[in-house]
């Protein structure tokens, strides 16, 4: 199985367009230890030739530029797409945006939560994509649903389970509890591969590693996991928003109930960070905070990165 990572950034990317903080100020001026990254999507084939994305981001066009598995082939027809699949964590922007960028008439299957497909169905911008070329399919929970698009069996199967996570943005219910949060509303998916068993987590967003998250991580091959904030309160610290990484849906890495700690005893073989904040230190690659992430064993994800598994 190949896994591209299309974007490690989280939502407005690295730099974003309206942000001077440290981070965005030094990856613009092109400083050494800073990369530039886009928003958060991942891409897997099994066959190397038809490929499931994981989240569409606003990026995805630029994405797609990068990784020429993405494009037609040259003896392709004249219409002609590798993207067989997209499945989506949630209906945040940074994850929904890029099915925009998928009009044009050419089918492909979108997998996702009963309430996202429902989000995604109350904005008639999406309808751009017409139901009979673009089935949306709900994932169950919990059950191994097999990866099928434009008429491609893609060797895969998903198994989506919920996360602690928050409802998206712009759905936020400011008088309900937790925002109107619901199951379904932040999925973690567990990425299978029919033909050898082999199999990683994807989950980019993820309020806290509670206990069954943890014992469905216990020893994993791989995962790639919410490195949106190094700390609970860094944007309020660094004078850009005033909300917690815990209003935003987000674990922080560090800390008692970080990531970092939550993830020691778990014997996951190797662990990789994505949907990073373009306020996290650990996009300084010389700072103290990269350092204790690598110490941990963890990798900071970047954009165009390949793992074979
Ligand atoms: C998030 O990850 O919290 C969201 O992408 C925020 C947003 O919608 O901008
Ligand atoms: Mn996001
Ligand atoms: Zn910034």
């Amino acid at each position: 199985m190949r896994i591209r990572v299309l974007g490690s950034g989280a939502g407005g990317g690295f730099p974003q367009w309206n942000c001077n903080c440290a981070n965005c100020r030094a990856v613009r001026a092109g400083a050494p230890g800073f990369l530039p990254r886009t928003q958060s999507s991942l891409a897997v084939s099994a066959n190397g030739d038809d490929w499931l994305l994981l989240n569409a981001s606003p990026d995805l066009r630029e994405q797609i530029a990068a990784a020429p598995e993405l494009s037609p082939r040259r003896d392709d027809p004249v219409r002609a797409s590798p993207i067989k699949a997209v499945a989506l964590t949630n209906g945040d922007v940074d994850h929904v945006a890029g099915l925009l960028n998928l009009r044009e008439a050419q089918p492909f299957s979108i997998y996702a939560a009963r309430r996202v497909i429902d989000a995604l169905a109350a904005n008639p911008i999406f309808s751009i994509l017409q139901p009979q070329l673009v089935p949306h399919i709900e994932l169950p929970m919990d059950a191994p649903t097999p990866v099928n698009g434009a008429g491609v069996d893609l060797g895969l199967k998903l198994r989506a389970f919920p996360v602690p996570g928050k409802i998206a943005l712009y759905l936020e219910d400011k008088n309900a509890p937790n925002f109107g949060t619901s199951v379904g509303d932040t999925l973690g998916l567990e990425i299978i591969e029919m033909a050898t068993g082999k199999s990683f987590f994807y989950v980019p967003g993820c309020a806290q590693v509670d206990a069954p998250l943890a014992a469905r991580l216990r020893n994993a091959a791989l995962v790639f996991f919410d490195g949106t904030l190094f700390e609970e309160e860094e944007m309020i610290k660094q004078g850009l928003m005033g909300k917690t990484g815990s209003r935003m849906g987000h674990v922080n890495m560090s800390g008692d109930d970080g990531s970092l700690a939550a993830f020691a005893p778990l014997g996951v073989k190797r662990k990789i960070y994505v949907h990073i904040n373009n306020s996290n230190p650990v996009l300084d690659e010389h700072s103290s905070a990269y350092a204790t992430v690598q110490a941990a064993g963890w990798e900071v994800g970047e954009d165009g990165m390949e793992v074979s598994l």
